[in-house]
């Protein structure tokens, strides 16, 4: 399929959703094993178009806008990983999604990933974890988002937008691929600030889910980029190793954003350990 065939595709998969309080547009493509890809901050769905386009041959995918990004309502003040847990339950619900689903989370995807289990383990098959941490933040991230959060009330995204792509990307990816840069530049700038500003306040109030890891009784993957400047190599591995029999895959080009900057090799490793699950 050429790009523009691709774009009206996934265009013409896009729904708006009642989800609990909340309106919510999500992706929902193909058919089989559901597949829930939850983008990370401050962005939206689009973020898995390149899995989206290559899981949704064998199975279901559903990629939302989590409440506040993207095409979904937003809810000023504090939106926490448990609120978006619940809108996630209360969107697979509205779909009519009743057969267990793969969690796919990359970072604030994966903080909602540990509420998801904590709250719905019976709705799980799987987890894939991407460049997340299981550990809350200190008390001087913490603060630090929370005067973020003002600052973008104040004077809107652009500054968000500043200070995270370069965090978000290798080095590589930013020199030779200015249009995935652009691209996600596009997207936090289209954020609202009340959106940005309450997940800011979410993350900051997270749980720390550290000493839970080792309970995790799911086929679980955990994937990072080599270059990963936000989650590091070192901590997603003694991640995945508090996690019982958890599978390890380093992205190799790639920052913190390895299902954009390196899809290859991300949709292999994903698409391996999906066939595994739905054989096992
Ligand atoms: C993300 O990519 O979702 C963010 O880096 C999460 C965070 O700021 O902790």
């Amino acid at each position: 399929m050429t790009d523009a065939a691709n774009d009206r595709q996934r265009k013409a998969n896009l729904l708006s959703v009642r989800a609990g309080d909340v309106e919510l547009r999500v992706s929902q493509c193909g058919s089989g094993m559901p597949i829930l890809l939850v983008h990370g901050f401050p962005l939206e769905h689009s973020m898995w178009n390149a899995q989206i386009e290559h899981l949704s041959e064998r199975w279901q995918t559903i990629a939302p806008d989590l409440r506040g990004f993207g095409g979904s309502q937003c809810t000023p003040g504090v939106t926490t990983m448990e609120q978006m847990a619940d809108d996630l339950n209360a969107l697979l619900d509205a779909l009519q999604v009743s057969e267990p689903i793969v969690f796919c989370g990359l970072s604030m995807g994966g903080y909602v990933a540990f509420q998801f289990l904590r709250k719905y383990r019976s709705r799980l098959r799987a987890l894939v974890l991407c460049d997340t941490r299981a550990a809350a933040d200190s008390a001087e991230a913490a603060e630090g988002r929370l005067k973020l959060a003002d600052r973008v009330l104040e004077t809107g995204t652009e500054q968000v937008a500043e200070a995270m792509l370069p965090k978000l990307f290798a080095a590589e990816t930013l020199q030779k691929h200015p249009s995935i840069v652009a691209f996600e530049r596009q997207k936090i700038l289209a954020t609202s600030p009340e959106g940005v500003a309450a997940a800011l306040r979410g993350m900051a109030q997270r749980l720390d889910f550290t000493s839970t890891l080792g309970e995790i009784d799911l086929p679980t993957l955990v994937i990072v980029g080599e270059h990963d400047a936000i989650t590091s190599v070192d901590e997603m591995r003694s991640v995945s190793q508090a996690i019982p029999n958890a599978e390890f895959v380093v992205i190799p080009h790639a920052g913190h954003m390895t299902p954009l900057e390196n899809p290859t090799a991300f949709n292999e490793a994903i698409e391996q350990f999906l066939t595994r699950v739905e054989r096992d």
